[in-house]
């Protein structure tokens, strides 16, 4: 009995490890980062239609058969693998993705921004070219 408590205990709690990031709170983890202020609002936006700023998130199936995974919907045909170790173009795990602690994603989508900018992120071509999220009070 005390060992399924244990198993129960330890599934509630790594349930609650998912962070759902605040907006602001996303601006200063991103400003961090040292993601730029004149993408600031663009990148919020971003995460907000691709994850609903939670960092486990995992998206529906892609056409491809890809997945993806965490606060920046990083996909796993080219960026990184869904199993075994890390690698592909951000040398990463897709699990590394979706941890709370964002160091490892913002470094790969700064790799993945870098190759084909905003427009690699379908939310963001579909939701975040015109009107973007109000952050001045961050
Ligand atoms: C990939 O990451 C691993 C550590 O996870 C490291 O040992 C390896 O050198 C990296 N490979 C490249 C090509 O950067």
């Amino acid at each position: 009995m005390a060992k399924l408590m244990l198993v129960v205990l330890g599934a509630l709690v790594a349930m609650a490890a998912a962070k759902q990031f605040e907006k602001c709170e996303l601006v200063r983890e991103l400003r961090k980062q040292g993601f730029p202020e004149s993408e600031m609002r663009d990148w919020v936006c971003l995460v907000e239609k691709e994850s609903g700023f939670r960092t486990d998130a995992i998206g529906k199936l892609n056409g491809d058969g890809s997945w993806d995974h965490g606060l920046f919907q990083v996909n796993d045909r080219y960026w990184c693998t869904r199993d075994g170790p890390a690698g592909l173009e951000c040398n990463l795990s897709c699990a590394a993705l979706r941890t709370d602690d964002i160091t490892a994603a913002a470094t790969c989508v700064k790799k993945i921004f870098a190759r084909h900018g905003f427009g690699g992120w379908t939310a963001w071509k579909a939701h975040c070219q015109g009107a973007k999220p109000d952050i001045s009070k961050c």
